[in-house]
């Protein structure tokens, strides 16, 4: 694969600011103390041991296909050290297994459900088929306590994503039903750094564990989202992660909260952003934070520059999201990074293109306005045109067109907007291009997307990912028909209320 003629030699401003510059210098520095390339040494040992997720057992020996198993099971697990905390979890872990296959392969889950409630699982952002997507009211029928459903899909894009339940979600994703899902590119250039999966979550527990009811806050939580009050990593609290200075690491950070924005910052360091929702965007940019809304994903690179034998802290720092959002709050320390003692390294150069991402050919699309909006009466209802989804009518779309949807939010708060199925473009000459399945739409702004629905024709979801939102009415759906398979994509005779 190739970048172009540009590969800027981005990291080297931060090896000076770090102070190693003496260590370059020409003046023939002893052989032993002259810096090594990061591409010559290793990750520390047991860097990432406290962040480990559970792997799936693969039952099937073809490497092409990964086969598991996934039961979603209330299982005792220890958030708060010494507690007990009664979550709700896929294969007795917060967060599930990590899936992780590369592009092409074909992926059989089987699932069940041993949940005292109903349940389905979604797959955020992979570009499934229609019924393999895990909508209620659009795709299948949720799955009853006891029962099964083997999920089958061939992965199309690499890209960090994520799975998650689709009923009661709000609920359910707060109680700790939540994975990482990885497609790897065998392509993707490997000075990008050691590849690490960071699953953002947080959950509300007293100070013995416990989780405390999912409608926390009546109608208050409905309209703010519901925040957890301890922040997790890989469902760690605070856990430590090793680097050694100028060894890169590839983060791909996955923002699971109900409502939480992440605005990630790192004293002493940038990030280099490569892409997030639907893998690698067109160029790599040089970022001060890492901003992640709910279901969005990023991926960077992570370039340590602090000295050998030093501590330091990533950091949650409020965001605004709408009212209140920041008010009387501090930042809150998430993951702890330490410096082993080894010799720094000269990190390698970063592409600064790392993509061709045409853009979406708008000239016959169709135009909607989608505005998103919140009615306050004895309930707060929420709903998109003035319309809760449980009295929403899809869009029709045939299949093969391309949309063009202004997205408006005069809200007081912001909201993260979701497509089911399709990747769109956000139309903004100041963004770098990308593939996104999740955009905020930040309170009292609009942004415009393009989308095209040019496969897999059916019923499609598209909602809030503040899921407190979605739950009270942000969402809606459409059906892509097949003109040529007239009873392809009907919509279920149904909706169900969540
Ligand atoms: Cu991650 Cu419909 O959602
Ligand atoms: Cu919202």
């Amino acid at each position: 694969m190739a970048f172009g003629l540009r590969r800027a030699f981005r990291a080297w401003p931060i090896l000076l600011a770090a102070g190693l510059a003496a260590g370059c210098e020409r003046a023939n520095p002893p052989e032993e103390s002259a810096p090594r390339a990061a591409r010559d040494v290793g990750q520390p040992d047991g860097w990432a041991d406290e962040l480990a997720m559970q792997n799936p057992t693969d039952l099937n020996p073809d490497p092409n296909v990964l086969e598991i198993e996934l039961e979603a099971r209330v299982a005792d697990v220890e958030i708060l050290p010494g507690t007990t905390t009664p979550a709700w979890t896929y294969n007795g872990t917060v967060p599930g297994p990590m899936i992780r296959a590369k592009v092409g392969d074909r992926v059989i889950v089987h699932f069940k459900n041993s949940l005292p409630a109903e349940t389905t699982v979604h797959w955020h952002g992979i570009r499934v088929p229609n019924e393999m997507d895990g909508a209620p009211g659009a795709t299948q029928e949720p799955i009853a306590t006891g029962g099964e459903f083997r999920y089958d899909f061939v992965l199309k894009d690499a890209g960090t994503y994520w799975y998650h339940p689709h009923t009661d979600s709000s609920a359910q994703v707060g109680r700790g039903l939540y994975g990482a899902f990885v497609v790897d590119d065998p392509n993707d250039p490997k000075e990008l750094g050691d590849d690490l999966v960071m699953m953002l979550s947080d959950m509300g527990l007293d100070e013995n564990g416990q989780l405390v009811p999912s409608d926390s806050g009546g109608n208050f939580g409905d309209l703010f989202g519901r925040e957890g009050s301890v922040l997790l990593v890989n469902g760690k609290v605070l856990p430590t992660l090793k680097v050694r200075q100028g060894k890169q690491q590839r983060w791909r950070i996955i923002n699971a909260t109900r409502a939480r924005y992440y605005n990630l910052r790192l004293r002493n360091h940038r990030f280099m952003r490569l892409g997030g929702d639907n893998g690698l965007a067109a160029r790599s940019e040089d970022v001060y934070n890492l901003i992640v809304t709910p279901g969005e994903r990023a991926d960077a690179v992570f370039t340590p520059a602090d000295p050998p034998g030093t501590q330091n802290v990533l950091r949650w720092v409020p965001t605004e999201r709408g009212y209140g959002s920041t008010y009387n709050r501090s930042s809150e320390p998430m993951l702890a990074i330490e410096t082993v003692a080894d010799a720094p390294v000269i990190p390698e150069p970063i592409p600064t293109e790392l993509r061709a991402i045409e853009p979406i050919d708008i000239t016959n699309a169709t135009h909607r306005t989608l505005d998103l909006t919140i009615a306050i009466a004895s309930t707060v209802e929420m709903g998109v045109n003035g319309v809760p989804y449980w009295q929403s009518k899809p869009f029709e779309i045939n299949l093969g067109d391309t949309e063009v949807w202004r997205i408006v939010n005069n809200t007081d708060f912001s909201h993260p907007f979701h497509l089911h199925g399709y990747f769109f473009q956000v139309l903004d000459e100041n963004r770098v291009p990308e593939w996104k399945d999740t955009v905020n739409v930040p309170t009292k702004s609009e942004l415009t997307i393009a989308v095209r629905f040019d496969e897999r024709p059916g019923a499609w979801m598209y909602h809030c990912h503040i899921l407190d939102h979605a739950e009270a009415g942000m969402m809606g759906h459409l059906v892509v028909r097949d003109p040529n398979a007239p009873d392809l994509g009907a919509p279920p005779a149904e909706h169900h209320h969540h």
